[in-house]
């Protein structure tokens, strides 16, 4: 609608030269008369159109809310209005969304003047066209919600220029089996997690915060709300246990699976790969590791050699003096005899973790181990040395040929 009509149209009706309610059904239709016209702008060129057939459609139209019911200031009686009106919010009706809203991430965000974050019309759309979330075409729908959040987290222009926290999180999530599991066969009637069924919706929160779903004392939690059978061997363990007593240092589910990228645990290249979660904490012991048949063929991405994983189980690690750890001295000829079929006790003793330079692990080892220095050091200095004069000599030679003294 053009200002001018829209103007003309106001007086008309503060003239009473128009009679809205004898020609309208319902008391939203009188405001619709001006304001239906999706194009229409006010006199200083904001919009002031609403499409009526979305408004209908949307949870408060379907609903039969009024315009005036969050308009406060209008009235269908009191025509024409005043040209500029209070704010419409959604505090009057909502007033738990609106208070879990404030202490998210988002509103600290928004407050801290971070104008990109997330407010209640970047979920749930304008806020005249807003949907149930069980309606497909919702942008809260359990099949948008990736989408939803992926306007900004997966959006590589926004991530730079609104520093969002861990860069372009929907392209990890995009690869993830949890996802992969949503877009395949079972699909969204499957229990695989959307971005809030780990964040919430109204509670998402910084994972650095402790009351986060996602913070360290509380993911596991979160992922076994869904993994109970994993979670239960994983409170047994030395690394649930050390996590419930408050230890940070010990490992939860995303420290070895990640937290958006999770793959298939059979997927070789993440088996291979959680070796290098394993030793971010246990670095020595990665290093022994490598000394070994396992660790070096492990290192060339083979998956088919024994992990860390392979020997010492997944979620319920133990000591090797924990007589229920597969690395126990009686358990061990059982745990090798897995992939080495034969293998014996005498097999079983060889060292997983050896190190050469540690005369109390293994003095044998250890004196091999000088012995198999000596030797290389000495191959090279006898064989450097043999080069070097052998150039010398070479060098003489054609010094004396250009000379003409020998032929
Ligand atoms: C006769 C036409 C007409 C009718 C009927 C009408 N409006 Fe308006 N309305 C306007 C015009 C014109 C403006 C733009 C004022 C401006 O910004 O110049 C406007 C602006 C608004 C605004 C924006 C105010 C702002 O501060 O930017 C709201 C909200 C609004 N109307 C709600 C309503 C509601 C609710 C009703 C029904 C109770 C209604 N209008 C009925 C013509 C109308
Ligand atoms: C569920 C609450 C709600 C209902 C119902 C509602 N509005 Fe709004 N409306 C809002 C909010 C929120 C805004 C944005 C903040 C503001 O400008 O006040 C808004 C903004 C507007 C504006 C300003 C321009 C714009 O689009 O931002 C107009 C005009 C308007 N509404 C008209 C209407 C009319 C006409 C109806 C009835 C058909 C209606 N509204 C019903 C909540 C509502
Ligand atoms: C970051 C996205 C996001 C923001 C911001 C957001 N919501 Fe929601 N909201 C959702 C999702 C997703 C659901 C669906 C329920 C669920 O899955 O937990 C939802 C559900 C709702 C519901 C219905 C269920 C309930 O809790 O009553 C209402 C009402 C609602 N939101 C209102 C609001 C209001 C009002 C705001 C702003 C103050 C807001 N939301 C901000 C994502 C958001
Ligand atoms: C005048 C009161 C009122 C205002 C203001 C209002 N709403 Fe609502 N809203 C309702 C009512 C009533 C329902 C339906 C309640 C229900 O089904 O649980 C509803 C439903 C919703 C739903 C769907 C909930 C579901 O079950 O999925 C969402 C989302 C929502 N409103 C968001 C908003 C947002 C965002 C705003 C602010 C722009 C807002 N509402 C403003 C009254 C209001
Ligand atoms: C309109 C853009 C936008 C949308 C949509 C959005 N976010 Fe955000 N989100 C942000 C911004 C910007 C921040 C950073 C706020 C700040 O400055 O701390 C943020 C922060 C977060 C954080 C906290 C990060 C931290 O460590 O501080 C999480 C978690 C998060 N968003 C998850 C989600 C989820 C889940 C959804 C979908 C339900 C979503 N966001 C939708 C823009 C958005
Ligand atoms: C809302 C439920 C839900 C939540 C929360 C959840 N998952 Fe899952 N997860 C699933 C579903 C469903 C699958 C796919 C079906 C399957 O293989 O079990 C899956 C698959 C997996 C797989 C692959 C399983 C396999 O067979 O190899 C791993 C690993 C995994 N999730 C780890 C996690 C971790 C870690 C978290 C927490 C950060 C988490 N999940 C949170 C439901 C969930
Ligand atoms: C399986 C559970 C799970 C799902 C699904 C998930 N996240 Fe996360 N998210 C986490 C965990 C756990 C962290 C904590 C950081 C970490 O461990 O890497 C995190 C961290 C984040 C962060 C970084 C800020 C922070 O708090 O460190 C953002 C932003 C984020 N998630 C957004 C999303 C979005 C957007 C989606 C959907 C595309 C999503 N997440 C899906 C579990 C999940
Ligand atoms: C110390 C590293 C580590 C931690 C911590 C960890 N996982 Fe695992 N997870 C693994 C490994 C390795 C496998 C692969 C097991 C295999 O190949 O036998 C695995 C396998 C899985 C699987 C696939 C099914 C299965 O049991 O083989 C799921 C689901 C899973 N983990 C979920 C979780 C959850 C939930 C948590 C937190 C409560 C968690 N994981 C903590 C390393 C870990
Ligand atoms: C986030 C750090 C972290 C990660 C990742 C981690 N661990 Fe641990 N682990 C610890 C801490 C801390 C302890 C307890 C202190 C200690 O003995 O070193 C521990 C203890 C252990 C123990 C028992 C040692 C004992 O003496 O009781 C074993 C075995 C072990 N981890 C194996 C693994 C394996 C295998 C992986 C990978 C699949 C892994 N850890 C990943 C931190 C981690
Ligand atoms: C071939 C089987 C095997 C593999 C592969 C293996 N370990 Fe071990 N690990 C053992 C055995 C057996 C012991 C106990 C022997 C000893 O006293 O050191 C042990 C000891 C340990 C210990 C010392 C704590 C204790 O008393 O149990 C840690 C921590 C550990 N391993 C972590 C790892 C990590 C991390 C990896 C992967 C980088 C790994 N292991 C790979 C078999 C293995
Ligand atoms: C997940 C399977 C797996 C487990 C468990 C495993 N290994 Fe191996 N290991 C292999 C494979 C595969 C090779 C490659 C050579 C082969 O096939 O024998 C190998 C090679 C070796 C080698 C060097 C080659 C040779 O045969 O002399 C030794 C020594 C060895 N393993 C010892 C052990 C001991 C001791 C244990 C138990 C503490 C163990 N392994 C547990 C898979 C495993």
């Amino acid at each position: 609608m053009r200002p001018l009509l829209a103007i003309a149209l106001l007086f008309a009706v503060a003239l009473g030269t128009a009679d809205p309610a004898a020609a309208q059904t319902g008391p939203n239709d009188t405001c619709l008369m001006c304001h239906s016209d999706s194009n229409a702008k006010g006199a200083s060129g904001n919009s002031i159109g609403l499409d009526k057939a979305k408004f209908k459609a949307s949870a408060h139209g379907a609903l039969g809310l009024k315009c005036t019911d969050c308009h406060t200031d209008t009235s269908v009686d009191k025509l024409p209005h005043p040209k500029k009106l209070k704010t419409a919010t959604c505090t009057g009706c909502h007033e738990q969304a609106v208070k879990d809203y404030a202490s998210t991430a988002h509103a600290k965000g928004r407050a801290g003047g971070n104008a990109v974050a997330a407010t209640c019309a970047d979920c749930h759309g304008p806020a005249h066209e807003v949907m149930k979330s069980d309606n497909p075409a919702s942008r809260t729908n359990r099949a948008n919600i990736e989408t939803t959040c992926g306007s900004c987290h997966g959006n590589d222009k926004l991530v730079a220029q609104a520093h969002l926290p861990g860069g372009n999180v929907q392209a990890k999530y995009h690869d993830s089996i949890h996802d992969k599991t949503l877009l395949s066969k079972s699909g969204y009637a499957s229990q695989a997690p959307t971005c809030v069924s780990c964040h919430g919706a109204h509670s998402i929160l910084s994972s650095k915060d402790q009351a986060s779903a996602v913070s360290r004392t509380n993911v596991a939690q979160t992922c076994g709300s869904c993994h109970q059978r994993e979670k239960i061997v994983f409170d047994k363990g030395t690394h649930g246990k050390l996590a419930h007593a408050g230890m940070t240092a010990a490992p939860n589910c995303s420290d070895c699976h990640g937290a958006h990228g999770i793959q298939k645990s059979t997927a070789p290249a993440w088996q291979v790969a959680v070796v290098g979660a394993c030793g971010n904490c246990h670095e020595d012991i990665v290093k022994s590791y490598r000394l070994t048949y396992h660790g070096k063929v492990t290192d060339l991405g083979f998956s088919q050699i024994a992990t860390c994983a392979s020997c010492h189980g997944a979620h319920d690690v133990r000591s090797a003096s924990d007589p229920l750890s597969p690395t126990h001295p009686l358990n061990r000829t059982e745990m090798c005899s897995t992939c080495h079929a034969n293998a014996t006790a005498q097999f079983a003793s060889w060292d997983p973790h050896p190190e050469p330079a540690n005369p109390q692990r293994s003095l044998s080892l250890y004196y091999t181990s000088i012995f198999m220095n000596v030797l290389l050091a000495g191959v090279f200095t006898f064989f450097g040395l043999h080069t070097i004069l052998w150039a010398y000599r070479s060098f003489r030679v054609v010094q004396e040929r250009r000379k003409g003294g020998r032929h």
